[in-house]
């Protein structure tokens, strides 16, 4: 949640910062900000805007600022309505220090309050605004210091980056949950929140853990932990092209996320072939449960990975939301996997279940998409996604890639303790490489779902319905629906509606049938007819050349033929696009869906 960038070298920072704003934009965008150094260094210049970066930059389009070092921020309101006092950058009373943050202050209240005694003014009802009069409050002639000391009163989840008049030749990004990269030029240096707001100046990326802070001048970058001990950092290369983070002629990231999975999908099976897994698995020969935990979409993937892993490897499995996990009396030992999915690798949820789990003895591996992210480096194994930078807030391409790989690690894993043979695998494995093609064949439909679309706009509500492997298939349609459309949607087993949901169902009501020709087929047909029985109006995706299903369903999404076990790779691309088109027909905004971010990292 939030966004925030920082420069400093020899450009102007204003077009830097704001091009890392819109990288960033995915993770908040109610209000936005920039804080520059004026050329002399003894002024700061702050302007903010409620609204998207666009009205910022529109807004700043005829001010002539000028800097060579700056801060900026793209909020999701958690303390006070986004307006422009609530908006980042925050200055210091006297106006000597900028201060942008990502993350929450728990106990500025009782800090507001010791300033307020002291006779500072707050303007703002945020928990960041503390952080900047804290800081000069206790500034006496070094800022790094004084940055360190007031590390030991912040209690919370922080990144922040800091520029001061005092120190008009620095930038201070500090971390305590919540990510920071540094970015290193050549004369110049960044920090970000994530890895795109940098891609435009380099590839060369520093993550920083917790408790590290980083100083960066024009020509220098040093880390150091929170007690002032010099850090060695390793330089991670990532080979991510600006390109990707770009729309390439789609009208949104979400559209042009759905038309990569053909290249995402095949991405990952390399990908995965080329990590070492049975060396993970030697080190984890004697799990004997594995708890998979995630939220969101990534919850959805770690559901279907629960049939496959059970199915091929013969391993109980649970699946749990972080947030739900982390908050009961779970029961763990050194024999139990907590395995984490997450795209953004940052999802305070999962990282906090996960890094309990460890401490109280479980190994971890971690599913992510973003290289370095905090989840990659918190965890004992890591598993990763190839699909590049994923920008619309819905998750389309990265869900087929984490199916993709919870699909290989199932069969690894039977493979590797002989409960599948070799040559199941490699049958499992060609089958596998023709999904994107399958892919492919579905994404030539956008027309006909489109049109599809087109003709339930109007409805209010929507149930999808699916069994066995494709259940969660179902559930992640409804998200997907509901989140870029506002439309509610519900998903649930096929064989519950009758205990409950079918009580919903009138000529006003779709249901979404996920129906292939798979092991449950025949009892999904009874499904439909008690739907039709009432009247519903059924959309189903179906095995090609259905014609049973075509007959009783309204509307039919046909996809090609594949083996019962990898329909959801290809069932959940038609309900991508069919909360795509619908979101688009009502003008919502699905790149940016409201009261939503990318990366949660809030708890
Ligand atoms: O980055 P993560 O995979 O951990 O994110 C988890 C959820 O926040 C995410 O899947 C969310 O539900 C998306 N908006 C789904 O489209």
């Amino acid at each position: 949640m939030c966004g925030i960038v920082g420069y400093i070298g020899e450009r102007n920072a204003v077009p830097v910062l704001l091009y890392g704003l819109q990288r960033l934009e995915y993770r908040g965008y109610d209000s936005a900000g920039i804080a520059v150094l004026e050329k002399e260094g003894n002024k700061i210049i702050v302007e903010k805007q409620v609204g998207k970066i666009k009205d910022l930059q529109e807004y700043l389009w005829n001010k002539k600022i000028e800097g060579n070092v700056g801060i900026a921020h793209t909020r999701w309101a958690t303390h006070g309505p986004p307006t422009i006092e609530n908006a980042h950058p925050h200055l210091s009373q006297k106006g000597t220090i900028a201060v942008v943050h990502n993350g929450i202050i728990e106990n500025y209240l009782e800090l507001k309050n010791q300033l307020q005694k002291k006779g500072y003014k707050f303007q703002s009802e945020t928990d960041t605004e503390v952080i900047a009069h804290l800081i000069e409050d206790e500034y006496e002639n070094n800022l790094l210091e004084t940055i360190l000391k007031i590390t030991k009163k912040l209690e919370g989840a922080y990144a922040i980056g800091v520029i001061s008049t005092y120190e008009p030749d620095k930038l201070i990004g500090l971390r305590k949950g919540s990510p920071l990269i540094v970015g290193i030029g050549k004369k110049e240096n960044l920090i970000a929140s994530d890895i795109p707001a940098v891609l435009e100046y380099t590839k060369d990326i520093i993550p920083l853990d917790d408790n590290e802070i980083a100083i960066l001048s024009k020509d220098n970058v040093e880390i150091l932990d929170f007690n002032g001990n010099k850090k060695e950092k390793k330089i991670l290369h990532v080979n991510w092209d600006i390109s990707i983070a770009e729309k390439g002629g789609f009208k949104h990231f979400m559209q042009k996320e759905i038309h990569e999975q053909p290249r995402t999908i095949a991405d990952t099976i390399t990908g995965f072939s080329s990590q070492d897994i049975n060396k993970i698995f030697s080190n984890l020969e004697n799990i004997n449960r594995i708890i998979i935990v995630a939220c969101g979409t990534s919850y959805h993937a770690g559901l279907v990975g629960k049939f496959w892993i059970e199915k091929y490897a013969k391993v109980p499995v649970e699946v749990d939301y972080a947030s739900e996990f982390r908050y009961r009396d779970y029961i763990v030992d050194k024999n139990t996997l907590i395995f984490g999915i997450s795209q953004s690798g940052e999802t305070a949820d999962t990282r906090f279940a996960m890094l309990d789990a460890k401490e109280k003895g479980a190994k971890t591996l971690a599913l992510v998409n973003v290289v370095g992210s905090s989840l990659s480096r918190e965890s004992d194994f890591v598993l990763y996604t190839y699909c590049g930078p994923e920008i619309g807030v819905a998750a389309t391409k990265t869900f087929t890639a984490q199916l993709v790989v919870l699909y290989l690690f199932a069969l690894k894993l039977a493979q590797f303790r002989k409960k599948i043979s070799k040559d199941e695998f490699d049958k499992r494995y060609r089958e596998l490489l023709h999904i994107p093609t399958s892919v492919e064949e579905i994404l030539k439909k956008d027309e006909e779902i489109k049109n599809i679309a087109y003709d339930y706009t109007k409805a209010t509500d929507f149930l999808f319905l699916a069994r066995g492997l494709n259940y969660p298939i179902a559930l992640e349609g409804a998200l997907k629906l509901k989140e870029i459309s506002y439309i509610h949607a519900e998903g649930y087993p096929a064989g519950e509606m009758k205990h409950g949901p079918i009580a919903l169902i009138d000529e006003n009501m779709p249901v979404v049938f996920v129906a292939p020709k798979d092991y449950l087929y025949e009892k999904t047909i009874s499904n439909i007819q008690e739907v039709k029985a009432r009247k519903g109006k059924i959309i189903s995706v179906a095995t090609s050349n259905d014609n049973v299903i075509k007959e009783l369903s309204d509307k039919t999404i046909f996809i090609p033929k594949v083996s019962d076990e990898i329909y959801p790779l290809i069932s959940v691309i038609p309900l991508q696009l069919l909360a795509y088109h619908i979101a688009t027909f009502l003008g919502k905004d699905v790149d940016q869906p409201r009261n939503l971010a990318k990366t949660v990292t809030v708890e």
